[in-house]
């Protein structure tokens, strides 16, 4: 699947699922620029691609911060001028019984995981919108679709990601701009490191392909949703889990 000629845009791209997705952008061709609160890491990755000779820069990113998005939405357009592939893939989780959250664990839940995607969305469809263009993907979760124990406020905030991806798909329909979501399943990336163990056991025996994702099977799913293979599908989820999850 070829990018050549495209800029995507990849959030939470110094790490895991961001940075496979970030990288295979990159091999599909696209100048991908890598946004991270983790600035440093996001570069290392980045220089580690350029020394690949494909296209890739980083530019630091809070997803929380309504400045710090307003920065780099310019920073990112000012490269090439346009925008065409957004990837809203920075996110956290912890695993811990809701009525033991904080209300401050909350907001920073929805935050990150909803609040993030709404606002980088807002920054970059304008250019889109102009061209009449553009591919938005979003990193939710099957704890989106289906729920997961332990993550009722995450499961929440990425719910709300999948209908966001839903009604902005109907709107921006008329602009020929498509909005996809892809759901991972337990990923072998930090983030799941990070869950207990006996859980992350319960996902395994659970996951009919007796396997963890790996980052680059997400990826796989987005380069799709990115390239002109998906120009007629839109306000889609795509559950990428080893079948663990198989309904609706
Ligand atoms: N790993 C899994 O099992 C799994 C399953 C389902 C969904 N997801 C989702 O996939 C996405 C990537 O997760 P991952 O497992 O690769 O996690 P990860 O922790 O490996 O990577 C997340 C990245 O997001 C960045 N980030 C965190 N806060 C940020 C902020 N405020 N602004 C900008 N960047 C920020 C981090 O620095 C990191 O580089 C997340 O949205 C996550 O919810 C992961």
């Amino acid at each position: 699947m070829k990018l050549d000629g495209m800029t995507a845009v990849v959030t939470g791209a110094a790490s895991g699922i961001g940075l496979a997705i970030g990288e295979a952008l990159a091999e599909a061709g696209a100048h991908t620029i890598f946004g991270d609160i983790a600035a440093e890491k996001a570069e290392t990755e980045a220089q580690r691609l350029r020394r690949r000779n494909l296209a890739a820069d980083a530019i630091a990113l809070d997803v929380t911060d309504d400045r710090s998005i307003a920065d780099f939405a310019e920073a990112a357009m000012a490269f090439e001028n346009r925008v065409d592939v957004l990837v809203n893939a920075a996110g956290w989780g912890k695993v811990q019984p809701f009525v033991e959250n904080e209300p401050g664990f909350w907001d920073r839940i929805i935050a990150l995981n909803l609040m993030g995607p709404i606002k980088l969305t807002r920054a970059f469809l304008p250019g889109m919108m102009e061209r009449r263009s553009g591919k938005i993907i979003n990193v939710s979760s099957d704890a989106g679709r289906v729920g997961s124990l332990g993550e009722t406020v995450y499961s929440g905030a990425k719910a709300g990601a999948i209908g966001f991806t839903k009604g902005l798909a109907r709107e921006m329909a008329r602009y020929a701009i498509s909005v996809n979501c892809v759901c991972p399943g337990p990923t072998d990336t930090p983030l799941l490191a990070a869950v207990p163990e006996k859980f992350r056991d319960a996902f395994l025996r659970a996951i009919p392909m007796r396997r963890f994702g790996k980052p680059a099977d997400v990826a796989g799913a987005v380069v799709f949703f990115a390239s002109g293979h998906s120009d007629y599908i839109t306000g889609q989820v795509l559950s990428v889990s080893g079948g663990l999850t198989m309904a609706g």
